[in-house]
């Protein structure tokens, strides 16, 4: 090579050019002059091999120097002139091809169930309610009528939160059931109440195929003068029949709740067999589906609702249960372990 090009005079030259480069043309031809193969700078640097050791160093420097500036200045200018080509309508981008397949996302089939139960109350007047997942011992035991030394206590396996250092207030806990909320409610107004409470409830147990550490239930409440177990009796046989089908029958049965005097546990005939007996229902004929009873008149009291005056009746059952008997799906975790081949299904 005669004489050592000025890199330093090629570059401002060459950005010069470029930026006045206004179409896909004009930057080709500004790519094949300036990084093509004839072009200087990569003459240059195919001479390099032939220049003396100590002079190939700093010539080789300066060399590629120039080509990051005009490569990232080439790229940096394509984006601006395509931007700029697409913002008038002369597009790059064939808009006429057809599209990738846009994947349509579903509700979780808690979140359906959870909804689908809710308009079968609403439906009945009932209206939504909630309360805190983080709850003080006293909503989610004492004022339903369990109180520290309870045996009922032992059912519930409890998460206890810890308070954070130096804040002072009753013990927290995760809520073992959805029925705190019933006593949120009636402290904030008075009867007649209809409301129907979803959310998630917590038990330290272990996992297994039908006990997860987290689940949802749905509590129901109604308070009003004169209501009486026919009412809940009513409500619940008509939630069957619209969730689980119009045949369904139901059978309520004597239990024990400490917030509801009489409590009962309410189950529907197993439709997998019609009520012959099966796997599925234990060969009983008969699928439990919740907890029930008459409002305690201790808990109304606590509430500042006159008992002699004012009846109620309250349920929770849990929602998981429904689409597990509902679909036969056999274990629980399935709904919270995020397969989309799972979750697909429904
Ligand atoms: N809270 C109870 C549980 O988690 C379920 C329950 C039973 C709720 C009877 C009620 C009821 O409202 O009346 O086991």
């Amino acid at each position: 090579m005669s004489q050592a090009p000025n890199l330093e005079e090629l570059q401002r030259q060459a950005l010069a050019e470029l930026a006045q480069a206004g179409d896909a043309a004009a930057l080709e031809t500004w790519r094949v002059r300036y990084l093509g193969k004839k072009s200087v700078l990569i003459q240059t640097l195919r001479a390099l091999g032939g220049l003396p050791p100590d002079e190939r160093r700093a010539a080789g420097a300066r060399a590629n120097q120039l080509k990051v500036a005009l490569e990232s200045g080439f790229a940096e200018r394509k984006r601006v002139v395509e931007t700029l080509a697409l913002a008038a309508g002369k597009e790059a981008l064939d808009i006429s091809l057809p599209g990738g397949p846009v994947l349509l996302g579903r509700l979780h089939p808690i979140t359906a169930v959870v909804r689908e139960i809710c308009g079968i109350f609403m439906r009945m007047g009932f209206e939504i309610a909630e309360g805190p997942d983080v709850e003080t011992d006293y909503y989610n035991f004492e004022a339903l009528n369990i109180p520290a030394d309870h045996p009922a206590r032992d059912s519930f396996s409890t998460f206890w939160v810890e308070r954070q250092a130096g804040s002072a207030g009753p013990p927290l806990l995760l809520r073992t059931h959805t029925s705190p909320v019933q006593i949120r409610v009636m402290e904030k107004r008075q009867p007649p109440v209809r409301v129907i409470a979803p959310g998630r409830v917590y038990r330290y147990e272990a996992t297994d195929a039908t006990h997860e550490s987290m689940f949802y239930q749905i509590e129901g409440l109604a308070v009003d003068r004169g209501i009486t177990m026919a009412d809940l009796k009513g409500t619940l046989a008509q939630f069957a029949r619209l969730f689980f089908g119009p045949e369904r029958k139901t059978r309520f049965r004597c239990d024990y709740f400490p917030f509801v005097e009489p409590g009962m546990e309410c189950a529907i005939d197993c439709f997998a067999c019609g009520g012959k007996g099966c796997r599925m229902c234990g060969n009983s004929g008969w699928l439990e589906i919740l907890g029930a009873g008459m409002v305690h008149p201790e808990v109304l009291r606590r509430v500042g609702i006159d008992p002699d005056v004012y009846t109620g009746f309250a349920f929770g059952m849990g929602v998981e249960r429904m689409p597990i008997l509902k679909y036969g799906i056999d274990d629980i975790r399935l709904f919270y372990s995020n397969d989309l081949r799972f979750l697909r299904q429904f």
